[in-house]
Formats: C-alpha cells, structure tokens, sequence
C-alpha cells in the first residue's frame, strides 16, 4: 500500500507512513493521549491521509486499538486503502451529472423551443381574437399566459440540470449571476456578499464550492420558506469559505429526511475537494451551510 519493503518499515516511526501536518503532530497526539487519556481515534475509527513513499498523498480508513503485553503499553492500526472507492464515487457523481446535464440540455433545446413557438402562436391567436367573442378570447388570453409560465418552468428546470464549469477566476461572478438569477426568478431576495476578491486553487475547486452554493439556495427555495438569503465568500491565503445564510423556517428536527441527496451531494463534493461542511441553524432563525476549503489540502483533483 505504501510502497516500502518490510525492513525499510520496521522499527521506524509510524510517522513515516503520514503526510504533513500529521507526520510532525502525530508524537504530540500519543503524548496527549498519555498524559489526559483522552481518545480521538484509539477505538473511533477515522478517516486520514497516508503518504505513499513516492510522496503521493491518498485517503484511508483507520481503526486503531490499544492492548497490554507484559506490563507494554501497544498500539495497532488497521489500514484500508479509500483510495479506489473514491474514485468510484467520484465516477458515480460524474455519470450523475452527466445525465443530468443530457436532460437539461434535451429540455431546452427540445421543450423550451416548442413551448416558445406555441407561445408565439398563442399571441398571435389573441391578436386575432380581440376582435372576436370575449370568452373564446379570454380563453386564448389564458393559454398564452399558461405557455409562457410553463416555459419558465421548464427553462428554470433545465438550467439548473446543465452542468456549470466554474473558473477558478469566474467563482465570484458565477455566484453573482446565481443570487442575480435567483431574486430575479424566485422573488426573494438573494444577495451576494464578497468584501475582498477571492481566489480558488483550480476550476475544479470553483466547480464545487459553486453547485454546494447552488444547492444550499435550492433548498433555501424549497424548504425554508426564506424572504432573504445570503451567499457570502471569503478568503485569504490559507483558506476560502462559503457561507450560505437563509432566513427561513429552520432545518427540521433530526432525524432529517433522509430521501433528499442534496445534502448528502454537498458533503460529497466538500470532501472532493477536502473541505470542511456544516449545515446548522443559523444566528437568528433560518439555516445556514458552511464550506472551508484550506488551499494547501493534502490531496484532490486538480
Ligand atoms: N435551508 C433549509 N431550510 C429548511 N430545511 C432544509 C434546508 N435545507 C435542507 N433542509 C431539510 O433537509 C432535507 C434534506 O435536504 P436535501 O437537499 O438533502 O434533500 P431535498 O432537498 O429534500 O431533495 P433533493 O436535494 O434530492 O432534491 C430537506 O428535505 C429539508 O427537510
Ligand atoms: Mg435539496
């Protein structure tokens, strides 16, 4: 797994086998552990970067167990390797999208076009019927109105199936344009709030901190009843934070619905880029999620 033979392992530091910063805290954990008892990992289980020995940093699952040997305090950890299951759930998540992307674009090059050429026609068809009897042009008036509030349906629907590639650059203005969009067609009122210009690692990155925003305004919409909400982005060198702020009814009390995958997405696309997500009740009422991404994270894609 990590690539040494036995003998370069045994007797050297199980440090060795972590990237840093772990690699230079791990001694300071142990001694903490002596020292207070108190456990973070010893029988928990956690997941946590290793270091192959060509430097390559990549996910796994630790369980580490203490046990007594002749008066010998002794630690094992059981290793496995994530790195094959995360890159399957990332294929699963692409396909996912993928898909989706070939509905939203099936939708608006094939729905949206009939349903604004039926639009068109039923405003000619009123046109005529002025002059004619009032409730036949009353019902005219009326299918027209339908057509045009289905084609925002379906043009709303479709845009938020059709993938968006952010630029590392374009993260600010692509949350602009979503709190634009989203005042605009959903009227409420969705403000973005960014003091100081923001910098992202790579597109892949902008990518995903874009679609937790999207999804978290998306829930806003449709769970929480919310008036206002808040895109908030900041950053420094270290790190880059998402916040994204509704003023509505309050997430449901525990257990959650489980069915939704939205929230479970988000999760999903934070630990992609090996960000940090909290979604919890926000100052006041409302709900608000959270996205920390630190820019020198030890592993993901770029
Ligand atoms: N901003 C919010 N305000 C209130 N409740 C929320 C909010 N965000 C999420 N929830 C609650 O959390 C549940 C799970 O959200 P999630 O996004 O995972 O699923 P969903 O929105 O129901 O479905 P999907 O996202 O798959 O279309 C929601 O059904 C809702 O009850
Ligand atoms: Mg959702």
């Amino acid at each position: 797994m990590f690539g040494y033979q036995a003998g370069e392992m045994i007797g050297q530091n199980v440090r060795m086998l972590m990237p840093p910063p772990y690699r230079d805290e791990h001694d300071g954990y142990l001694t903490h552990y002596q020292q207070t008892g108190e456990r973070h990992i010893i029988g928990i289980g956690r997941e946590v970067h290793g270091r192959r020995k060509n430097g390559a940093v990549f996910p796994a699952d630790l369980a580490v167990s203490e046990f007594e040997d002749q008066g010998r305090r002794m630690f094992t950890g059981v290793l496995h390797d994530l790195s094959a299951r995360k890159d399957l759930e990332r294929e699963v998540l692409e396909v996912a999208t993928m898909e989706q992307q070939r509905i939203g674009q099936e939708l608006h090059d094939t729905s949206a076009q009939e349903l604004t050429a039926l639009g068109l026609l039923a405003d000619s068809l009123v046109g005529t019927m002025n002059e004619g009897p009032p409730a036949e042009s009353r019902i005219a008036t009326k299918i027209a109105e339908g057509l045009r509030r289905v084609l925002g349906q379906v043009r709303t629907i479709s845009r938020g199936l059709i993938r968006v590639e952010v630029d590392a650059e374009g993260l600010m203005a692509a949350l602009t344009e979503l709190a634009a969009q989203t005042t605009e067609l959903r009227g409420v009122t969705c403000t973005f709030d960014c003091k100081q210009p923001v910098r992202v690692a790579d597109n892949h990155t902008a990518t995903q901190i874009y679609s937790i925003a999207r999804e978290a305004v998306t829930n806003a919409l449709k769970h929480a009843q919310a008036r206002n909400i808040t895109i908030h982005l900041e950053g420094d060198d270290q790190s880059v934070t998402l916040r994204v702020r509704d003023d509505g009814v309050g997430l449901p009390k525990p257990p959650l619905d489980t069915k939704g995958m939205g929230l479970k997405i988000m999760r999903y696309r934070a630990g992609l880029i090996d960000a940090h997500l909290s979604v919890g009740p926000a100052d006041g009422s409302g709900t608000v999620v959270v996205c920390t991404c630190n820019k020198g994270a030890p592993y993901g894609r770029s």
